[in-house]
């Protein structure tokens, strides 16, 4: 299927879902007004990788905590390619020191927003094209 349309009106603030689409793992976060918050102090300097790598922005929108969730009004919610972009594999959630994501195949460690803040990945995990159709439905893809 190229597209799927993901119920989400089960996520309270702090559930996650994977969902599969494109044969790849999906993350989607209702996160927590903490975690939002942890994300925005982070100062852009300090990003490995200052690029939101979200295929609904422009190639060189920067990798600020609104540009990596659903946007303004949906901060809360983040989707991402449950691909870790060192070799592939797939982070575990809420893990690391960041209390974002981990891969524990060679130590990658994303923060709250999904951005690579320690270990061999490159990149943050990318963000798949998506919307949200009603306020409780996703569609990927
Ligand atoms: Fe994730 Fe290597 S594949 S750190």
């Amino acid at each position: 299927l190229a597209s799927i349309e993901v119920d989400v009106s089960a996520l309270q603030p702090g559930m996650s879902l994977t969902v599969k689409w494109r044969g790849k793992p999906v993350f989607i976060r209702n996160r927590t007004d903490k975690e939002v918050e942890e994300a925005k102090g982070v100062p852009m300097a300090e990003l490995k990788d200052p690029l939101s790598r979200n295929a609904n922005l422009a190639a060189d929108a920067t990798a600020s905590d609104v540009d990596r969730s659903a946007g303004k009004g949906k901060e809360n919610w983040i989707v991402m390619i449950g691909s870790c972009t060192h070799l592939g594999c797939v982070p575990l959630g809420q893990a690391g020191e960041y209390g974002g994501w981990f891969c524990p195949c060679h130590g990658s460690v994303y923060d709250t927003a999904g951005r690579i803040r320690k270990g061999p990945a490159p990149e943050n995990l990318h963000i798949p094209n998506y919307a949200f159709v009603t306020d409780s439905v996703i569609k990927i893809g």
